[in-house]
């Protein structure tokens, strides 16, 4: 119903002399729907034109004219009240939703304004492990959306691709390891060699040093310890892009934590010269009393830094390069004590774009499946569960539509879909307990029942064998309320997009997404398309057809296609 704020704000704005933004965060939805759809409350106004508040509302209706957007306008007391054309709405809905297409949903809000995204972020030399799934899919759709509403979007995955277990796995690859054994499959192998490390250190605790040698060697640029971690973080990159490629996801950058090494003594230098640190045993720590934090640690006694320092200095070399207007951390819940710490030193250093800084965290997500086996180290990878998603869909299409070409391909959409919805459909606070059953239930709260359900209107859309074309005295026959209701739900589509940007929570988009499909099939079980006179029929294809963009645009902006025919 934004169209409405925004239609009511245009009318209020000469009278009131107030901005646009303004009138629109003011505007209310009274509690008696009798008085009307919107209302204005006017105390504000009073206090600014020192007058009475009833009075400047009965003025301000004087000069007003309701124009084709609402059917009255009223002042009751001290609020003026909107009642909505909502035929109007109905038609301008359908239409936008007609020449737009694909960028029905788009909005210009976010224009010259830029988000910083740092989502995903694995460690390198491992498996993409099923618990990097949320960060991903979470960071990827708001991504997607802030983009959507005109943002300058910077994705950025943070890898982690420093830290003393390279030294380890440099190690166990100069002991052990093979070149073409690893040439054959990369990150299975470094993995193995570093399960063994860890194992034969039990045994043989110089490994320990050798490893820790080789991390110092790493750090002071040693030739053959450079170039194996180099390699090392290609693969990994080159692995991990074969799940990103699965999951429709990509980045602007992969800088990670390294790439800060040569940058982390300005940041120690800066945040001395900001007289906010001090050394404790030998470390360098800010103290957070004041905050009631615990101390950061900067510096260990021993020289080494830490990956708060790091994350310090990526955030200096961000809002350098990028001076976003906002900057979103999608990571676990466990590490907000991490962001809480670094948010703080900065704004205690004087920076006040750290205000601007926000860890958008989430709880847990719990994989049960005693058919599925976990590998080495009790490690489920994301590859695996992807898999097992795509061969449950494949089971269901060929039972339900054995007919249908090529079921490998849908399947494969049907299945990660699956996967990501049913990750994103849950508040991203609260804990989720994967379950096959649950996800790829295709009458359930699910990603397959709204791809079955945009499905479903290709082929009612191929049936009629006509395409529909936006006509506005043609759907003045859509009068039931099933259809109203639809249409409502269509013209709320940015909205559900805003709200789901002000709390960074993809399931208000996945909900949204719901109450389309379900108010979508109670239409479609209550009236007849086909079967109807040329005009019924024309306005309703010209309803679904709008129906079908919305979902495939919501979808899209999850990370989820929408298959014609499943
Ligand atoms: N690599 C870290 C992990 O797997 C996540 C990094 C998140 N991003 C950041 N800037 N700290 O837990």
């Amino acid at each position: 119903m934004e169209i409405f704020r925004q239609k009511i704000a245009e009318l209020l704005l000469e009278e009131t002399g107030l901005d646009l933004e303004d009138i629109k965060e003011n505007v209310e939805v009274p509690p008696d729907r009798n008085l009307g759809d919107f209302a204005f409350p006017c105390f504000k106004l009073a206090k600014i034109k020192k007058k009475n508040p009833a009075q400047i509302a009965s003025e301000i209706v004087e000069n007003i004219e309701a124009g084709e957007y609402f059917s009255a306008i009223e002042a009751t007391g001290p609020y003026i009240n909107f009642t909505c054309n909502l035929e109007k709405l109905n038609q301008d809905t359908l239409e936008r939703i007609y020449t737009q297409g694909r960028g029905y949903g788009k909005s210009s809000e976010g224009d010259g304004k830029t988000v910083v995204i740092d989502f995903s972020s694995p460690n390198i030399a491992k498996p993409f492990g099923f618990g990097h799934l949320r960060s991903t899919v979470i960071g990827n759709s708001l991504a997607n959306v802030y983009e959507t509403l005109g943002y300058n979007v910077e994705r950025i995955n943070h890898l982690g691709d420093w830290g003393t277990q390279f030294g380890n796995l440099i190690a166990a690859y100069l002991k052990w390891g093979n070149e073409q054994e690893l040439e054959k499959d990369p990150i299975e192998y470094l993995y193995d060699l570093y399960v063994k490390f860890h194992e034969e250190m039990e045994e043989d605790p110089s490994l320990k040093d050798e490893g820790r040698e080789w991390f110092r060697k790493l750090e002071e640029g040693d030739e053959t310890a450079e170039k194996l971690w180099e390699w090392f973080r290609e693969m990994s990159l080159k692995d991990f892009e074969r799940i990103y490629r699965k999951l429709g996801v990509k980045f602007d950058s992969n800088k990670g934590e390294a790439f800060y090494n040569d940058k982390l003594e300005d940041t120690i230098e800066t945040i001395k010269d900001s007289g906010i640190a001090t050394y404790s045993q030998g470390a360098l720590i800010v103290d957070l009393n004041e905050e009631n934090l615990p101390p950061c640690l900067l510096k260990k006694q021993d020289g080494a830094t830490l990956y708060i320092t790091r994350d310090l200095t990526a955030a200096f070399y961000r809002y350098e390069n990028y001076q976003f207007d906002k900057a979103l951390y999608v990571v676990g819940a466990d590490q907000e004590l991490h962001f809480n710490q670094m948010f703080n030193v900065l704004k205690k250093m004087g920076c006040d774009w750290a205000e601007n800084m926000e860890h958008v965290p989430f709880g847990l997500i719990r994989f049960q499946d005693r058919k599925m086996s976990t590998r080495k180290g009790n490690m489920v990878y994301l590859e695996d569960v992807l898999e097992k998603a795509k061969q449950l869909a494949l089971e269901t299409i060929r039972e339900k539509n054995p007919e249908l070409d090529n079921q490998e391909d849908i399947a494969e959409m049907v299945g990660v879909g699956a996967v990501i919805f049913g990750d994103l459909s849950n508040d991203r606070v609260k804990e989720v307990n994967f379950d096959w059953d649950k996800i790829l239930d295709f009458n359930g709260e699910t990603a397959p029942y709204l791809q079955y359900t945009h499905a479903r209107i290709c082929s009612v859309l191929k049936k009629a064998d006509i395409t529909p074309e936006y006509d506005k005295d043609i759907v003045k026959h859509l009068q039931s309320d099933y259809e109203k209701n639809v249409i409502q739900l269509l013209a709320g589509f940015t909205d559900a997009l805003k709200r789901t940007r002000d709390a960074n929570k993809p399931h208000i988009l996945a909900r949204y997404l719901l109450d389309l499909g379900r108010e979508f099939n109670r239409f479609y079980n209550h009236c007849p398309i086909l079967n109807e006179t040329e005009e019924v029929k024309q306005a309703r294809l010209i309803l679904i057809d709008a129906v079908r963009q919305v979902l495939a645009n919501g979808l899209g902006i999850m990370g989820i296609k929408a298959p014609e025919a499943m």
